[in-house]
C-alpha cells in the first residue's frame, strides 16, 4: 500500500458555485501496488477537462466516491509482472485504455474498446479491479486514471511514455485535451492546403484543434465561442477569423469542415449550420445522454453533408503522441499556451468554478 493524497468527489449535481459548496474533498487514501499489467505512477501534472465537470453537476453520471482527473502525466515508479515500460520512465496517461483483442480495438481507433468502455463507465480498472481505498472502503477510478492524485496505479494499455525533455504539463495535455481535438484534426478532419476548417467551442478541446490544424500550412482555421474573451485567447494563438455564433452565421461562414468541441446540442446545431455543402461536421463534445438536436435530413442528402462524432480523437494514443510530440518538438504545436492556469491539488473545487464559467482554457494541477 502506498499513502497518497487525492481529489474525491463525494456526491454529483451539488449546487453552484463549488467552491461553497465543496463536493470535493482532498484527502489521504491507500493506493494497492500494481498488479500484472499495471504501473504506479507518481503523478507530475494533471489537466482539468470538461469531462470531470460533466462527473461533478451529473452530465456523465459516475458512481461516487470517485478519484477525478483523466488528464495527466507522471514517472513510472513501480511495474507490474508483464510490463514493458522501465521505472522512471515519464508517461502520459490517456482514459480509455486498450484492451487489444475486441474488435473494436481492431478499427484503429475508429470505435472505443469495448472493455475499456465498460470499466471506465463502472470505475474500476480495466481487469475490473479497485486499487483505491479510503479508510478501508473503496474509492472508483475515473476513466483508468484518477490523475489528481498524488500516485496513480493505471492499466499499462492507458500510458504512452514519452521522451524526457516533453514537460510535465505539456504531457499531460496530450492525453485528452491533445488528443481529442488534435486527433479529431489528424484522423478526422484531415485538412489539405488550401481548405479552411472551423473550430466552435474553444476551452482545451477546442482550443487544441485550433493549434493543430495551425501546424497545417496553408489551411485557414475559423474559431468561434459565445465568450469574447475565448476569441481573443485564440487570437493571441495566430488566429486570424474569430466570431461568436451569432457573428459566424451572420457573416455566412460555410466551411468543409466544423468540429463542435463543446458539448451542448446549441453548439452542434451551430457546427452544422456552419459546414458547407460536401462537408463534414465532426462532434467531439459530450452533451448529457438525454440531449437531443433537430436536422433536416433533406440538408444533408441535398448537400452531401455528413455528420461525425470521434470518442478521443478516433485516435489509437501509442500511435498518435508520437505524432504530437514531433510536431510540438518541431516547434509546430505549442501545447504550453493552452494552460490558462498552474494551480494546486486544493483548488479543485475553485477550478471546477471558472471551467463551469468557461473562462479557463486548461487549468493544470502540478504536484
Ligand atoms: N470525445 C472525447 O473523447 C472527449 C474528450 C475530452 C473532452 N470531451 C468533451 O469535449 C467538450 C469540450 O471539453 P473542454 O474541456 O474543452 O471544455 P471547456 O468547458 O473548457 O470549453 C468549452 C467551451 O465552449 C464554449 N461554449 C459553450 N457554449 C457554447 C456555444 N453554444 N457555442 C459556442 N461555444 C460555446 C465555452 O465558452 C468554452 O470556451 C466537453 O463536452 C468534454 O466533455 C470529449
Ligand atoms: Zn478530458
Ligand atoms: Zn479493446
Amino acid at each position: 500500500m502506498v499513502a497518497i493524497r487525492g481529489a474525491v468527489l463525494e456526491r454529483i449535481g451539488a449546487p453552484r458555485p463549488y467552491a461553497r459548496s465543496r463536493p470535493i474533498t482532498v484527502s489521504e487514501l491507500e493506493l494497492a501496488p500494481p498488479g500484472p499489467g499495471e504501473l504506479l505512477v507518481r503523478v507530475e501534472a494533471a489537466g482539468v477537462c470538461h469531462s470531470d465537470l460533466s462527473v461533478v453537476d451529473g452530465n456523465r453520471v459516475r458512481p461516487v466516491p470517485m478519484l477525478l482527473g483523466h488528464e495527466a502525466a507522471g514517472i513510472v515508479e513501480a511495474t507490474g509482472d508483464g510490463v514493458h515500460i522501465a521505472p522512471g520512465q515519464r508517461v502520459v496517461l490517456t482514459f480509455l485504455p486498450r484492451c487489444g483483442h475486441c474488435p473494436a480495438c481492431a478499427t484503429e481507433g475508429l470505435t472505443p474498446c469495448e472493455p475499456g468502455s465498460a470499466a471506465n463507465g463502472a470505475g474500476t480498472l480495466l481487469d475490473g479491479g479497485i486499487r483505491l481505498h479510503r479508510a478501508g472502503q473503496p474509492v472508483f477510478h475515473h476513466l483508468g486514471v484518477s490523475g489528481f492524485a498524488t500516485h496513480a496505479v493505471v492499466s499499462a494499455t492507458s500510458a504512452v511514455p514519452v521522451p524526457e525533455d516533453v514537460p510535465p504539463s505539456v504531457a499531460a495535455l496530450l492525453g485528452c485535451a491533445v488528443l481529442t481535438g488534435g486527433g479529431a484534426v489528424l484522423n478526422v478532419a484531415r485538412p489539405v492546403a488550401g481548405q479552411t476548417v472551423a473550430v466552435v467551442g474553444l476551452g482545451g478541446v477546442g482550443m487544441a484543434a485550433v493549434l493543430t490544424v495551425l501546424a497545417h500550412d496553408g489551411v485557414e482555421v475559423i474559431a468561434i465561442d459565445q465568450l469574447p474573451e475565448k476569441l481573443a485567447a485564440a487570437s493571441g494563438l495566430g488566429v486570424q477569423r474569430t466570431y461568436t455564433p451569432q457573428q459566424a452565421v451572420d457573416a455566412g461562414v460555410r466551411v468543409p469542415m466544423v468540429i463542435e468541441a463543446v458539448g451542448h446540442p446549441a453548439a452542434l446545431q451551430t457546427a452544422i449550420d456552419l459546414t458547407a455543402p460536401g462537408g463534414r461536421t465532426i462532434t467531439v463534445g459530450l452533451p448529457a445522454p438525454d440531449a437531443r438536436i433537430s436536422l433536416s435530413p433533406l440538408g444533408f442528402v441535398a448537400e452531401g453533408r455528413s455528420l461525425i462524432g470521434s470518442y478521443l480523437g478516433s485516435s489509437v494514443p501509442a500511435r498518435d503522441i508520437p505524432k504530437f510530440v514531433a510536431l510540438w518538438r518541431a516547434g509546430q504545436l505549442p501545447v504550453q499556451q493552452l494552460v490558462s492556469a498552474t494551480i494546486t491539488l486544493d483548488a479543485i473545487n475553485e477550478a471546477m468554478d471558472r471551467l463551469a464559467d468557461g473562462t479557463a482554457v486548461r487549468q493544470v494541477i502540478t504536484f
